[in-house]
């Protein structure tokens, strides 16, 4: 057996080097050196890898044959779309996310609804019963909610808890599943290294090893990995490299909606997202957003208004609601629940300088109604709306929407995919859009029936609506 070494490694980049260092010299990061204890990775081992790639010859690519078909559908039509309809045989996917946001329910809801496959799931976290325990949760739920849509989940699902990734092949060369569950990658640990679970140098190899696995058997590979406390997916930046395809499962954790973003994915767009909702027997796909987002409000409430935003190709509705009210303490208060601070600070300016509108002695209140966090620009002119029909205390109808960008001079300004944007507020039954002049130019207004305003500054959206 080999001497027991130790190594430094980057936590930020997955840089090693046999002493320590204040600065990494890959990416320049300070104070990112950890120790490990790692001991030489077999040379077998080392020389199996390079033939796993070197193993195939150059092939002229009109004739590599794809097997596109051959994506493994996961019933769930949420997670299909965001993998780019479903799961490429031979890939990697990482599913990251916060503790406790539903991960684990996530893959195992989607694992008991995949039909006629086997699969395997490998929990580092929790034992046989406990994973049993939730699949009865789930199950249950299943049935009740979607007993015409579904039939009963007939796929073959075997659990284990294990995690060494050698007992894991083992298990797998036994049982020849179409599907490999790994939750989650900072549980597992190699033979071949000495660190212990979750260190840098572990999570590099048995990513490895599981990348390895996928490519030379053409079975799909689910990893679940943690996120720090920054956010980021924790471990070395190069599993992110490793695997084909990165998701990401978020939501506040308040209100019981999930999204899932692809942040990377080699077989598909990065521009759709799947929205869930968490209930008591799992996960509940949401198809249509817009309709969960709007509240049922009643006409008569002034400082609301509805945005056409989109979540990367998606069209979302979203409620803007503001306050604007005298301030009572000499510096007037603002505040923003899932928008910019800055950016509402820059619209509030906007209007007070260049409209005239006297907000400079009023406390400001803003907030994105459902917990969602927006960053698309196509918002602001609903912010400014329904900042102004709070000031002078008028509603904005709630069969209105808007889609525009606010420059620094009042102007109101064209938006990404504005027809998308129109024709999804056709198609919700909206009565109006105000969109910019400069992107009304590009649309052909017979297409829809909803009446489309166009506007150029603000002040013309305020005499529309408030006149
Ligand atoms: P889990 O999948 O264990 O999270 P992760 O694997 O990402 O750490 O989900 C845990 C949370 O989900 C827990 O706080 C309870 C909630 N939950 C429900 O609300 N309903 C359910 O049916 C299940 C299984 C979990
Ligand atoms: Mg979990």
């Amino acid at each position: 057996m080999a001497k027991a070494k130790s190594y430094f490694f980057c936590s930020e980049c997955g840089y090693q080097s046999s002493s320590w260092l204040g600065k990494c010299p890959e990416c320049g990061k300070w104070n990112t050196m950890q120790e490990e204890v790692v001991q030489a990775s077999k040379p077998a081992a080392a020389a199996k890898s390079r033939s796993a790639v070197g193993g195939s010859l150059p092939k002229l690519i009109r004739e590599v044959t794809t097997s596109e078909t051959q994506r493994i559908a996961t019933r769930c039509a949420e997670f299909d779309r965001v993998l780019g309809g479903g799961i490429v045989p031979g890939s990697l996917l990482l599913l990251g996310g916060e503790p406790g946001i539903g991960k684990s329910t996530l893959l195992l809801q989607t694992a008991l609804r995949i039909p006629d496959r086997r699969i395997l799931y490998v929990s580092g976290e929790e034992s046989e019963q406990q994973i049993k325990m939730r699949a009865d949760r789930l199950d249950n739920g299943d049935q009740a909610t979607a007993a015409g849509t579904h039939d009963k989940p007939s796929s073959d699902l075997y659990v284990v808890s294990e995690t060494v990734t050698q007992r894991i092949f083992e298990h797998v060369e036994a049982l020849k599943p179409d599907l490999l569950i790994i939750d989650s990658i900072q549980t597992v640990c190699t033979e071949t290294i000495d660190s212990s679970a979750g260190s840098i140098s572990q999570i590099r190899e048995c990513t490895t090893e599981f990348q390895r696995f996928a490519k030379e058997s053409a079975v799909p590979v689910l990893l679940v990995g943690h996120i720090t406390k920054e956010g980021n997916l924790a471990g070395p930046k190069v599993m992110e490299h490793i695997v084909d395809c990165v998701l990401q499962f978020e939501g506040d954790r308040n209100y019981g909606y999930r999204l899932l973003r692809s942040l990377k994915n080699r077989f598909g767009s990065t521009a759709e997202i799947g929205i869930f909702e968490m209930q008591g027997d799992g996960l509940r796909e949401v198809a249509n957003p817009s309709e969960f987002l709007l509240s049922q409000r009643d006409e008569n409430l002034s400082g609301c208004a509805v945005a056409a935003t989109l979540e990367g190709v998606r069209p979302m509705f979203i409620e803007v609601q503001s306050l604007v009210s005298s301030a009572v303490y000499g510096t007037p208060q603002r505040n923003a629940n899932g928008f910019d601070f800055r950016r509402l600070s820059m619209l509030l300016a906007v209007l007070e300088k260049r409209c005239g509108f006297k907000l400079g002695a009023k406390d400001v209140f803003l907030n994105i109604a459902g917990g969602l966090r927006v960053s698309d620009p196509a918002i602001d002119l609903a912010v400014c709306c329904s900042i102004l029909s709070s000031n002078v205390d008028i509603p904005i109808s709630p069969r209105f929407c808007f889609a525009a960008e606010m420059g620094l001079s009042g102007e109101v300004r064209p938006v990404a995919r504005v027809e998308h944007r129109i024709a999804e507020a056709d198609r919700l039954g909206f009565e109006k859009i105000f969109v910019s002049k400069y992107n009304a130019r590009s649309i052909n207004k017979k297409r829809f029936g909803i009446e489309i305003v166009e506007v150029s500054v603000i002040e013309e959206a305020f005499r529309s609506l408030f006149a």
